[in-house]
């Protein structure tokens, strides 16, 4: 079983659990183009806005390799997210947009967490970074020079540090080829699917700010990639394709 020291992991949430919000000036930007953007971090907004419930759920797996700080620091994430969430509706609203009370596609994010145990609500959260950091990438890009871009990059420094946290989770509880498969399945069913409801569903805003549904696809892709390498799933799959491919 691989060791996880989350007491380190512990202590960088909790280090930068007080940071105060900051600057999300936009730049100038088309009407259009405004609104557009505004009701995308919207959306974001309520994705981010997270439950403590997967830490008490957790805590409860009483999962060996996992323990009461694993718990303690999900619960610390969540709260991050929840500035994210914070954050993000400041932006709406310097936007000239409103929040959203509910999202169809968040809605279906929620119900697809609780479908399955603690991992698959983990591997939903491993697709959220993902997708959030082909996303906001894209909008800081667009935005470059502005406040609003600054913060975004530093969101997207955060949704890296969690990429990595979920990544080593699944290092600490997939331990038999047979784990690692059904998560690298699990994976590449939903990792694709989530991408595709923000590249294609969002492709007004991404339009409207000079960027491409393809090229945040094709972004995405490559992070997903790099997500199940780094959790321990990525050559699951591959593998057994190498080996009938040396077959024949
Ligand atoms: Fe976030
Ligand atoms: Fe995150």
């Amino acid at each position: 079983m691989a060791t996880t020291n989350w007491t380190c992991w512990h202590t960088l949430l909790a280090e930068r659990a007080q940071r105060p919000i900051p600057d999300v000036s936009p730049p100038t930007l088309p009407p259009e183009a405004r609104a557009a953007l505004a009701h995308t971090l919207a959306v974001f907004q309520l994705g981010e806005t997270g439950e403590g419930r997967v830490a008490h759920e957790a805590r409860a797996w009483q999962h060996p390799a996992l323990g009461d700080t694993y718990a303690d620091t999900l619960r610390l994430f969540v709260a991050e997210e929840g500035r994210h969430a914070r954050i993000l509706g400041r932006a709406v609203r310097a936007l000239g947009g409103a929040p959203l009370r509910k999202d169809a596609g968040h809605a279906l994010f929620a119900r697809a967490r609780r479908a399955g145990g603690v991992p698959f609500e983990i591997l939903v959260l491993l697709a959220a970074e993902v997708v959030a950091l082909a996303a906001y990438d894209a909008i800081a890009t667009a935005t470059d020079g502005s406040p609003l871009a600054a913060t975004l990059r530093e969101i997207c420094a955060d949704e890296e540090d969690h990429l990595e946290l979920h990544a080593a989770f699944f290092r600490a509880v997939a331990t038999t080829p047979a784990e690692r498969a059904a998560l690298a399945a699990a994976w590449w069913a939903i990792a694709p699917a989530a991408l595709a409801a923000v590249s294609f569903g969002h492709a007004r805003t991404w339009s409207r700010l000079g960027a491409s549904p393809w090229s945040i696809q094709r972004v995405g892709l490559r992070r997903a990639a790099d997500a199940a390498r780094r959790a321990g799933f990525g050559p699951a799959l591959a593998a057994p394709l190498r080996a009938s491919a040396s077959m024949t």
